[in-house]
């Protein structure tokens, strides 16, 4: 099936374009990343506060328990299932947030979760956004992107969302954590973010959402 893949920084656009692109092309949605906070969620609901140091036995719970942990899909919207519940909102909360990075962190969870994009990628064709997609889970697809923006755009692209002044102490914080969490992205050892050399860099902070899925899609026409 095809894959298209698009990498790159927290508040680059990916996951909206992604999400766009996906309905246009009739392709379901993969984001990689809520896989990864599912994992996170699992350990700080099961096993106590905070997830350094138990990656292992997350991994393993969920290498022994496959079907506990399930993807599906309402009009190209991806919904993660654990144990029967849907946690599609609760992977957002600010505490997955600042644990997920020990989780992405682990080769045996990322193994986990590379797993079950190549098993929906028999499957389905799909658009996957993640960290390491074009590089090292599909390092074989024709179809790379590479979405970079400027921090302080990235950021006030998370406060609106989050509806966050874009000046003041909230923001500031935002900031901050944005700026750590491409740190740490950039410096894991194992698949760090970083452009596949045939990926195409698209640097959305002056385009809009339809002018990024437009050049893609001029990309994909073309190769
Ligand atoms: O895109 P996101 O913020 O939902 O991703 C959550 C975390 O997971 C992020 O800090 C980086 C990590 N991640 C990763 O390491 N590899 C991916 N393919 C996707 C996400």
């Amino acid at each position: 099936m095809t894959v298209i893949a698009l990498d790159g920084p927290a508040g680059s656009g990916k996951s909206t374009v992604a999400k766009h692109l996906s309905q246009q092309l009739k392709f379901e949605y993969i984001d990689s990343g809520a896989i990864y906070r599912s994992l996170t969620f699992y350990g700080l609901q099961y096993l106590g506060a905070g997830c350094q140091g138990k990656e292992e036995e997350i991994a393993n719970w969920f290498s022994e328990n496959p079907d506990q942990i399930k993807i599906t899909y309402e009009d190209h919207t991806q919904i993660m299932w654990l144990k029967g519940s849907d946690i599609s909102r609760q992977i957002r909360s600010p505490e997955v947030t600042r644990e997920v990075r020990f989780v992405s962190d682990s080769p045996a969870c990322r193994e986990i979760v590379n797993q079950k994009m190549r098993d929906l990628a028999e499957k389905y064709d799909v658009v996957i956004d993640g960290r390491d997609i074009g590089t090292k889970v599909f390092p074989e697809t024709r179809y790379k992107f590479y979405l970079d923006g400027k921090p302080e755009i990235r950021v006030a692209r998370r406060a609106k969302e989050m509806n966050i002044p874009l000046q003041g102490e909230a923001f500031d914080q935002l900031l901050k954590g944005l700026l750590d969490r491409d740190a740490s992205d950039m410096a894991r050892e194992i698949a760090p973010l970083c452009q596949a050399e045939d990926a195409v860099l698209v640097d959305t902070s002056a385009l809009t959402v339809d002018e990024v899925v437009e050049t893609i899609r001029k990309h994909l026409g073309s190769s």
